[in-house]
C-alpha cells in the first residue's frame, strides 16, 4: 500500500468510526413521546405507584398492542377522572407507538418491593400453576413469552386488572379468557398476592 492509499484508508476508517458512533447516539435516544409517560410510569419504566403498572421490559409486541388497544378503544383506560391511557394514546402515530414499545422493551424491569399475604401467595401459586403457567411462563416474569410480565407488579393494579378479565370487562385471547372468567375474587385476590410475592 503507497502512502496516498493508507491515508485514504484510514481517513475512511475514521469516517466509518465516526457514523457508527452517530447511529448509536440516534438509538439511545429516548422517542420525544416518552416524556408524557415517565411521570407516571418512572424515568425508566418502573412504578413507584400502586396503581400504575411498570412498563419496562415487556416485550415490544405486547406494549405496542397495549397502546393500539387505548387509542383504537379495545382497552378501557380505567383512571375515572384522567382516563390518561386514553388521553395519552389519542395523538399517537403508529410508528411513534412502535418505538416507544421498543424504547420501554430496552429497559430493565424490576419488581415492586411491596408486602403480601404468604398464605394468599401460596394458594395464588397453585391457581397460577394449573390455569395461567403455560403461558405466563416463569411465575409470569418471563417477557419473552408475549404474555407481558405480571410478576413484582403493584397489588393495587393487579387486582383491579385481573377483576376486569374475570368479569369479562376487557378484551383477551380466548384461550385465557376460559381460565380466568368465572374466578371467585378470593382467587382474583391469591392470584395477586402470588404476583406481588415476586421481589
Ligand atoms: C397520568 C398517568 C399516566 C401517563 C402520563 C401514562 N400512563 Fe400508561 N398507564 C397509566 C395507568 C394508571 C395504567 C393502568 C390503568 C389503565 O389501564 O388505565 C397505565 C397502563 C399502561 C400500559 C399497560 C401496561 C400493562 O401491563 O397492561 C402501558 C403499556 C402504558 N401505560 C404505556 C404508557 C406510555 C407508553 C405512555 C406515554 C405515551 C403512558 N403510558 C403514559 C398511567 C399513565
Ligand atoms: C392461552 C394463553 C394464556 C392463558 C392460559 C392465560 N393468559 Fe393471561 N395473557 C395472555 C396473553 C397473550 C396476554 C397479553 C396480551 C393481551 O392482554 O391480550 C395476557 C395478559 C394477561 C394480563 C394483563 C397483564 C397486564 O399487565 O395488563 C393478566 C393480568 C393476565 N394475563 C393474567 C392471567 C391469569 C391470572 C391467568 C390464569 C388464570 C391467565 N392470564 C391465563 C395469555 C394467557
Amino acid at each position: 500500500m503507497n502512502k496516498r492509499m493508507l491515508g485514504i484508508s484510514i481517513f475512511s476508517m475514521a469516517v466509518a468510526v465516526v457514523s457508527f458512533a452517530l447511529v448509536d447516539e440516534a438509538r439511545s435516544e429516548p422517542p420525544g413521546a416518552a416524556k408524557m409517560c415517565q411521570g407516571c410510569h418512572g424515568q425508566d419504566g418502573v412504578s413507584s405507584k400502586d396503581t400504575v403498572p411498570s412498563i419496562a421490559g415487556i416485550s415490544a409486541f405486547v406494549h405496542a398492542d397495549y397502546l393500539y388497544a387505548y387509542r383504537d378503544g379495545a382497552r378501557t383506560c380505567t383512571d375515572p377522572k384522567t382516563k390518561a391511557m386514553c388521553t395519552m394514546t389519542a395523538k399517537l402515530t403508529d410508528e411513534q407507538i412502535e418505538e416507544l414499545a421498543e424504547y420501554f422493551a430496552g429497559m430493565l424491569y424490576r419488581p415492586a418491593e411491596q408486602d403480601f399475604d404468604a398464605d394468599k401467595a401460596a394458594m395464588g401459586a397453585a391457581i397460577h400453576d394449573e390455569k395461567c403457567g403455560k403461558c405466563h411462563t416463569d411465575g409470569g416474569s418471563n417477557p419473552d413469552d408475549d404474555a407481558s410480565i405480571l410478576a413484582g407488579q403493584w397489588l393495587p393494579y393487579m387486582k383491579l386488572s385481573l377483576s376486569q378479565f374475570a368479569s369479562d370487562e376487557r378484551e383477551q385471547p380466548g384461550a385465557m379468557q376460559r381460565k380466568i372468567v368465572g374466578l371467585s375474587e378470593a382467587d382474583v385476590e391469591a392470584l395477586a398476592h402470588y404476583y406481588a410475592s415476586q421481589q
